[in-house]
């Protein structure tokens, strides 16, 4: 890895704890936040790529897992981990590796295939494994974790579409950059 991308890798690690700064809004009928943290995801994914995106998260997750306070709210240690909002935090890490692959599918080739790809990816798998693993940990039931994560939809929508107007920018950021 070159100089450049260790910053770049190391930039956007950095853009995602600044997001976290931005307290999470509570929903109240599930535990799981309304937060800004995974415009941060989105961003690692479509601007570094599968494998520097990956490594990006990598290290903010394991800050977070080893007791930095920078997860949304300030959250951090190994609890936060296997509470109700793991399954999202696993689906971060799979997040740059899902919209690699996806995104190289040779049907989705024009813009607003690889939008809607983004969107499959950065908000649909993402609350899909969110859900199964708020089932798992906790008594509610899958449809009720799968129809609570309605509500993250249309915030999430709007943070792939900035992600995605963002990385169409900064395309010359990096030769490597995700083909948007
Ligand atoms: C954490 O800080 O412990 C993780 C929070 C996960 C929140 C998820 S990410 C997808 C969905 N969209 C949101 O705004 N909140 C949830």
């Amino acid at each position: 890895m070159k100089t450049r991308e260790i910053v770049q890798t190391a930039l956007i690690t950095a853009v995602i704890i600044i997001l976290g700064i931005i307290p999470p809004l509570p929903l109240g009928f599930i535990p799981v936040p309304i937060v800004m943290q995974n415009l941060g995801i989105m961003l690692a994914a479509v601007i570094l790529g599968p494998k520097k995106g990956t490594l990006s998260i990598l290290v903010f997750l394991l800050l977070a897992l080893i007791g930095f306070p920078v997860l949304s709210g300030g959250q951090a240690g190994p609890a936060v981990f296997i509470g109700p909002t793991g399954g999202y935090l696993l689906g971060w890490l799979l997040t740059p590796g899902m919209m690699g692959y996806s995104l190289s599918m040779p049907f989705v080739n024009r813009r607003w295939s690889r939008l809607a790809m983004m969107w499959v990816v950065g908000v649909l798998a993402v609350d899909v494994i969110g859900s199964l693993w708020l089932w798992l940990v906790t008594p509610i039931s899958l449809v009720g974790a799968l129809l609570s994560n309605l509500a993250f939809i249309p915030g999430d929508t709007l943070k792939v579409v900035a992600a995605y107007l963002v990385a169409v920018r900064m395309r010359t950021w990096d030769g490597e950059t995700t083909r948007l």
